[in-house]
């Protein structure tokens, strides 16, 4: 069944506008209390969201304009042994629909596995895992990715050789379906559809303004902007939840800043929420309404980036041993 890709993307009505002036009213028109707090997060050293949290169950917190609808993820007990290691153990989370939510640790802490486990890419040992209320027992990879939850790699995974558009090709893929046999005899209905993904594709792109670098090599681009072309081929799947692992890894101080920046614009444009791992702590404090901090597979702490900062034992296991 072809499927008509029209309206698939909530920010699709304001293609036309100015990308500040797009997310601006989405976030009115949506309530989005934060994007009051996106105000400031405009950079490095910046104070962080103003976002007011709430408590819910899990011993987690959630944006309050997210406490009266049903979080888009819920982790209860959920745990992964490799072996004899607990790489992940009694991990219970709750993130609201439009939360901006870190994932912070040491290294080994078992963060990306927290990661493989909500992607599928491991079963997990023990717990649930259920996204926008559903329970994601038995899904697999795909599956997940259909019901909701995309994702970027610690190490860029692109396709090098392909065209920028081809990488943010294969994400529509995962959500518009052509029909084998329209697609085999190429019947006018496969046109459409390769008109719908050419523009889509170059929408998205638009999104951190790529639309120019379509048909570039994915792997010629440079790092900053293979960075931002995953981002595209994740957003190209339709999440409702973003997981981004380390994403200013490897980046530079401005190019973080503007990271920062995009992603708050990201979870505006798309009304999504999103899930970061990451180490650089102006980013984690700047954007994040959310933290949770991992350690030897189990969660430490969990609070605004203030409590977090302040959390004794956090400072022990890890923010004191950042250099
Ligand atoms: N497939 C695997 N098999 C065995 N051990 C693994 C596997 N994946 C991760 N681990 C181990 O789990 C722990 C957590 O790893 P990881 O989630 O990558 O940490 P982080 O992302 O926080 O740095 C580490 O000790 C790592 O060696
Ligand atoms: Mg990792």
């Amino acid at each position: 069944m072809s499927r008509d890709v029209k309206g698939t993307y909530r920010a699709q009505s304001n293609r036309e506008e100015d990308v500040k002036g797009t997310y601006k009213a989405q976030s009115a028109a949506a309530g989005a209390t934060s994007a009051a707090g996106s105000e400031t997060h405009g950079g490095r050293g910046r104070r962080g969201p103003t976002t007011r949290m709430v408590p819910v169950p899990s011993q987690s917190i959630v944006p309050e304009r997210d406490a009266d609808k049903s979080p888009i993820l819920e982790c209860r007990h959920l745990g992964i042994d490799f072996g004899g290691l607990r790489a992940v153990d009694d991990f219970n989370l709750m993130i609201g629909r439009t939360e901006i939510a870190g994932l912070i640790g040491p290294n080994g802490a078992g963060k990306t596995t927290v990661f493989n486990l909500l992607t599928k890419v491991y079963a997990p040992t023990r717990g649930t895992i259920l996204l926008d209320g559903v329970d994601t027992a038995g899904m697999d990879t795909p599956k997940v990715s259909q019901a909701g939850i995309a994702r970027t790699f610690q190490n860029i995974r692109l396709f090098d050789s392909l065209t920028v558009e081809d990488n943010v090709r294969i994400g529509l893929h995962n959500q518009i379906q052509c029909g084998m046999w329209s697609g085999m005899l190429r019947l006018p209905r496969h046109w459409v559809s390769e008109k719908e993904f050419h523009d889509k594709s170059l929408e998205l792109l638009d999104v951190f303004g790529m639309a120019g670098n379509a048909d570039d090599i994915a792997g010629s681009l440079p790092y900053g902007a293979q960075r931002r072309l995953e981002i595209v081929r994740a957003l190209a799947t339709n999440p409702k939840l973003l997981l981004l692992d380390e994403p200013a890894a490897g980046m530079n101080p401005s190019e973080t800043a503007e990271l920062m920046d995009n992603i708050v614009r990201i979870r505006d444009m798309f009304n999504i929420a999103v899930l970061l791992i990451e180490h650089d702590m102006d980013l984690v404090m700047g954007i994040c309404e959310g933290i949770a901090v991992l350690n030897f597979g189990k969660i430490i702490a969990k609070g605004t980036p203030a409590e977090i900062q302040s959390n004794p034992q956090v400072i022990e296991a890890y923010l004191g041993k950042q250099d």
